[in-house]
């Protein structure tokens, strides 16, 4: 794909040297609302969404997509994907309030958490969401609670490790023995039946391997070896499952020399497989789940950012921005790349490279290394692509810096989502005791 096709695949486009985001002119929206500021683009997230349900009926009718909240946490975000039909995947309780809140019923939930206290199992029981169990031995604490509660076991699903994952840094692979999630094969037939013996009635099956995946042949070995456990329980114990729910993980193109996922060969590695064995007629009809975050919400978002300061050290440019690790912490956590362009390219010949930074505290406050970019100056906007999954959602008020509003762009208007906090937000929850008033 090349660059102009690149960013027109995020909704982007230069019009007279001016950056245009979902049709509008980034500087005017930079100019109106003030920076650092996240803005969303409505049409893409339903876009991706579409994207992924046409490719998923185009396989295997009995699907059902749960965005990954974790990703993305907007009330409108979930609204918009509510509309869609969307289902939702929590990774804990305060994530689950979220979505109630923001009116999505119980049954259009999946709490797929890890670490789960007895707390977080009384909310999900008195809530009636579904859980995936991620350990053995929470199967008995779930089955205690349901009892106190007085709730009938019916539904129950684990998370299996496949012992092989994939991701786009260490952090986000999340199958393999030593990595502390799900359950390992050797355990999976004695939690079914165990589940069975408790008392659960219907029975679904996990596994998330990895985020961040831009290669979809990396989910030919795990899904192997995940319709392999299935079938091995539907034999052994002759259960049929209800659902097989196959996590998340799709990457997106974050660096202009990276092509999109190919989700055909997604289909063929991930999907039509469990096509053929639910064909086969030993495990049930399942319906077949996803749980996409990065894939559905990561183009819909920019970071508009100011530059306040041009540096150079003698040894180094550096331009100094108004948004750092604070707002967008990818970069520093995982040396993500984040793509960052100019608001403005006219009359900009002369092609310097920058390291971009942030105004926290710290060295690591870097958002791009050596970025080579049109003369900038101080006071020019610039926009960070790709913020909208584990971007505001993983953002701090570190260094007392109070975290950005957040506009929604829709048919070429914008509406404010989320309020920018104040330096009173910043002290709310804190207490003073008497002694030291
Ligand atoms: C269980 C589970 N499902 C889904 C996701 C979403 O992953 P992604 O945003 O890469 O699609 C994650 C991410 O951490 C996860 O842990």
């Amino acid at each position: 794909m090349n660059y102009i096709d690149w960013l027109k695949h995020k909704d982007l486009e230069y019009r007279q040297g001016i950056l245009y985001f979902a049709d509008l002119n980034t500087i005017e929206i930079a100019e109106k609302f003030g920076t650092p500021i996240y803005i969303i683009n409505e049409q893409m997230i339903r876009k991706r969404y579409r994207e992924l349900k046409d490719k998923l009926n185009s396989v295997y009718k009995k699907n059902r997509i749960f965005f990954a909240v974790k990703s993305n946490t907007n009330l409108a975000i979930l609204k918009i994907l509510s509309s869609e039909g969307s289902f939702f995947d929590c990774s804990s309780t305060g994530e689950i309030y979220i979505c109630l809140k923001s009116n999505i019923p119980a049954d259009r939930i999946i709490y797929t958490g890890n670490m789960f206290t007895d707390d977080d199992f009384e909310f999900a029981v008195k809530n009636e969401i579904l859980v995936n169990l991620d350990s053995l031995s929470q199967l008995k604490r779930l089955a205690k609670i349901y009892e106190k509660i007085g709730k009938e076991k019916i539904f129950i699903s684990f998370r299996f490790n496949p012992e092989f994952g994939a991701g786009h840094h260490p952090h986000t692979i999340t199958a393999g023995k030593e990595i502390k999630f799900g359950i390992l094969e050797h355990q999976m037939i004695k939690a079914y039946s165990e589940a069975r013996e408790l008392g659960f009635k219907k029975f679904g099956i996990h596994q998330h391997i990895g985020s961040g995946i831009i290669d979809a042949t990396d989910y030919e070995k795990p899904t192997d070896t995940f319709i392999a456990i299935i079938g091995k329980i539907a034999k052994i114990l002759g259960i049929h499952f209800e659902f097989v729910d196959f996590g998340g993980g799709l990457g997106i193109p974050y660096h202009p020399k990276t092509n999109p996922i190919d989700l055909n060969k997604y289909g063929e590695i991930v999907l039509k497989k469990l096509k053929v064995v639910v064909e086969e007629g030993d495990i049930g009809d399942p319906f077949l789940f996803i749980e996409p975050g990065r894939y559905i919400s990561a183009e819909s978002s920019i970071i508009l950012t100011q530059i306040n300061t041009i540096k150079d050290n003698g040894f180094k440019l550096f331009a100094g921005i108004d948004a750092g690790f604070n707002t967008l912490i990818r970069p520093t956590l995982y040396g993500a790349y984040h793509h960052i362009i100019v608001c403005d390219e006219s009359n900009k010949e002369k092609v310097s490279k920058y390291d971009i930074v942030g105004p926290i505290c710290e060295s690591g406050d870097v958002l791009g290394k050596k970025r080579e970019l049109p003369e900038l100056s101080e006071g020019d906007y610039l926009a960070i692509l790709d913020a909208g999954a584990y971007g505001f959602t993983m953002s701090s008020p570190y260094n007392s810096r109070p975290r950005p509003a957040e506009i929604l762009i829709n048919d070429g208007k914008t509406f404010k989502i989320r309020e920018a906090e104040t330096f009173d937000d910043l002290l709310r929850n804190q207490l003073v005791p008497d002694y030291l008033k």
